[in-house]
């Protein structure tokens, strides 16, 4: 079934460059729905092009309806506009989500039987792929050639999540979830050489969020970090060919990575032991996390209650530095990553303090960030400096965390050589 033709409508608008959201038939088609609302509320023009399988999981009223831009799936509608060509090559990027083996299977031998084909074999923009679809598929050596040579050929395709699958069944071939898409749909517009496979073959460990030090059943004492930063480094390396594992403070508002392994922690004590734990084999650790720099000596049985005598004084002791002793334990060839939040003060700049910190840490890597006044906590964007123990200095320019995460990830892989 074809969408119906509207006279006057069948290109997108010349002037404007656009987004194209190829959409092919999986049962996570309706999950590009939110993928196209998502982009459009961001400013974004999209015009979707859905395979004819598509379709069948979700009606061309919606997507018309969504991006308020005409829908077709064949190449024989509209033939004086070319549209078939002139799609791809105006496109500033493409997604495909879901992408389905079959999809792939097409893209990787140059067919151009439909639509969506065709504007593929067009577009000279970034192409990014979401695939979806069965674990069985996904493993398929088909499916993994297909894959490696879209790869090969500088198409991003996308690491699926693992969890719940059509029916019963579980297992990677999730589709990433929308917000990931977006995110990393954001990135490639911003670089289009973000997501190299680099990493492949390394494992990383990254902590992530803020610390919380317990003061009774009820209470404690945290800190503003969202975990945005890490959770974007984490995920940026896992589209990179890494291994991950996420050690993760305190961010239940924040969807996991795909493709990326979650330990939860909450105080300073049980991230050290999780990253004690998971470091030990890694070729790169990032400590991305907040860490209270100190925690209530006792942990109080019963919730504290307002008394006659004012209120209680809480003790502190200090934590230690989990940073320092990663770097103490570090086997061969492991680097190590600090993070840096600076407000800056009367003693020195942002800078000033990131390369004391660096030499005290005696980390590998530090990426300071100026925080404080609005900066990085909690906001969607961060930049910062990138400085190495070989003396480099990199400023990293303001952008989406995950743009920041691939500047991180550009330096690493250049000293894992
Ligand atoms: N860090 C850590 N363990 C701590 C405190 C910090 O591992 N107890 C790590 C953080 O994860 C980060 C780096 O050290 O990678 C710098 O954190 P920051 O809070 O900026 O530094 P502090 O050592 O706390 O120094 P200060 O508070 O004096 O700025």
């Amino acid at each position: 079934m074809t969408a119906p033709e509207v006279p006057g409508t069948g290109t997108p608008d010349a002037d404007l460059p656009g987004m194209v959201l190829g959409v092919s038939g999986g049962i996570a088609a309706y999950k590009a729905c939110e993928v196209l609302r998502r982009f459009t509320e961001s400013g974004h023009r999209v015009r979707v092009v859905p395979t004819e399988a598509a379709l069948n999981f979700v009606g061309a009223a919606t997507f018309e309806a969504l991006s308020g831009q005409p829908v077709r799936t064949g190449v024989f509608t509209n033939v004086p506009e070319v549209a078939h060509v002139r799609l791809g090559q105006r496109a500033d990027l493409v997604v495909v989500a879901p992408a389905t083996a079959d999809l792939m299977a097409r893209l990787a031998h140059g067919r151009a039987d439909d639509l969506l084909t065709a504007t593929l074999l067009t577009a000279r923009c970034p192409v990014l792929l979401a695939p979806a679809m069965h674990t069985e598929m996904w493993e398929h050596p088909a499916t993994r050639d297909n894959v490696a040579l879209l790869r090969s050929r500088g198409v991003v395709v996308l690491e699926p999540a693992s969890g719940r699958l059509t029916g019963v069944d579980t297992g990677p071939g999730r589709l990433p979830e929308p917000s990931e898409i977006v995110a990393l749909a954001r990135l490639l517009l911003e670089r289009p050489d973000a997501l190299p496979r680099d990493l492949t073959g390394r494992r990383v460990v990254v902590s992530a969020g803020g610390t919380r030090e317990p003061l009774d059943p009820v209470r404690f004492l945290g800190n503003r970090s969202s975990g945005r930063q890490g959770y974007a480094v984490a995920q940026v390396a896992a589209q990179r060919g890494a291994e991950v594992t996420l050690v993760a403070a305190n961010t239940a508002d924040l969807t996991a990575p795909a493709a990326v392994r979650v330990v939860r922690t909450g105080s300073a004590e049980q991230l050290r032991l999780a990253m004690l734990d998971e470091s030990k084999d890694a070729d790169v650790v990032v400590m991305a996390a907040a860490v209270a720099d100190f925690r209530p000596v006792a942990l109080a049985e019963h919730k504290i209650k307002k008394g006659a005598d004012g209120p209680p004084v809480v003790h502190l002791t200090t934590n230690p530095d989990i940073l320092a002793e990663l770097v103490g334990l570090r086997p061969d060839g492991q680097l190590v990553v600090g993070f840096a939040a600076e407000t800056g003060d009367e003693t020195g700049g942002v800078l000033d303090h990131a390369r004391v910190k660096l030499v005290r840490k005696g980390c590998d890597l530090l990426l300071a960030n100026a925080v404080g006044d609005g900066k990085a906590f909690e906001q969607p964007d961060n930049g910062g400096w990138l400085l190495g123990s070989d003396g480099t200095e990199v400023e990293l320019p303001h952008g989406s965390k995950a743009l920041l995460a691939s500047r991180l990830w550009d330096e690493v892989a250049a000293r894992l050589g």
